[in-house]
């Protein structure tokens, strides 16, 4: 069980800060890529909870216990300066408690249901997210407060974000498969209002993004939190300094099971730059 001590943590003004983004898996890597674009020069460690993927069956007060656990091990490991939650299925549970215990800025990535009530004309709009997302009560309460004039249609996929792991190992899964997950996020109202929103409540899903495209019924609009996410933490740590905005920093990829880093997924993570990957093992019931 994890304890309930505060970690402090040195914060401070850190010209080159270390930024450590966190997710069950791959999909966090969507954030990176944002956050990468608005702060190039900051050392990274992209923290993969792989040992407990996918986060989406966990029950709550496991996941909670996990989550603590593996975050513990992490900030003591790197020390980062700030920390992304770049996981829905972790953010909308999880960041109370993770508050509590750190006093390092947190930054969580939770469903983008503002921009999707604002950006709908149908006002039919669809979360496309884990079987965990789509149950929190947060998720519930983003709704009631964001979008109680549009339908909303809540879609637990089951399997996207394995999918999106397949994808990234060199192992895509078939259309019809893909299809079938997607299929319930499109709806037309008995006045003949069409979906015109998704929102991708799933790290892993802009992975996927492109075949989600080909394979959708009508074409939608697909709300990606991470440009908002990446907005978040040049607010937190500031712009690049003066002659640091082109330095490329250093990525760290840290994963706690590790066994499904295979070839092709080495190469896939080397495309994104995380060319230096290393197994920090902690087994699901580690906490
Ligand atoms: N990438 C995660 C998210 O944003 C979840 C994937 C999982 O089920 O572990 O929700």
């Amino acid at each position: 069980m994890a304890g309930t001590a505060t970690i402090p943590v040195a914060t401070g003004a850190n010209p080159t800060p270390t930024i450590l983004v966190f997710d069950s898996g791959l999909g966090g890597l969507t954030v990176l890529e944002q956050v990468r674009r608005a702060r190039p020069d900051a050392a990274y460690v992209y923290a993969a909870d792989d040992a407990a993927f996918p986060y989406g069956r966990l029950d709550e007060a496991a996941l909670v216990d996990r989550v603590l656990a593996v975050m513990d091990r992490l900030v003591a490991l790197h020390r980062p300066d700030l920390v992304v939650i770049a996981c829905n299925t972790a953010s909308t549970l999880v960041l109370p408690a993770l508050r509590q215990r750190f006093t390092i800025p947190l930054v969580g990535v939770v469903p983008p249901i503002k921009p999707a009530a604002e950006a709908t004309r149908s006002r039919r709009i669809s979360l496309l997210a884990t079987p965990g997302t789509v149950a929190r009560t947060y998720t519930h309460e983003l709704i009631e407060s964001y979008a109680a004039a549009c339908a909303v249609t809540l879609v637990g996929a089951p399997n996207l974000a394995g999918f999106a792991e397949a994808e990234l190992a060199g192992t895509p899964v078939d259309d019809a498969r893909l299809s079938a997950e997607i299929a319930p996020c499109f709806s037309i109202s008995d006045d003949g209002r069409r979906t015109d929103v998704v929102c991708l409540a799933c790290t892993h899903y802009p992975l996927l993004l492109a075949r989600f495209q080909a394979l959708a019924p009508w074409p939608v609009l697909w709300i990606d939190p991470a440009p908002a996410i990446a907005r978040r933490v040049t607010q937190l740590l500031g712009a690049p300094p003066r002659g640091m905005e082109h330095r490329a920093g250093s990525i760290l990829g840290a994963f706690t099971g590790g066994a499904g880093l295979t070839e092709p997924l080495r190469a896939s993570l080397a495309l994104r730059d995380v060319t230096s990957v290393a197994v920090e093992a902690m087994p699901l019931g580690l906490q």
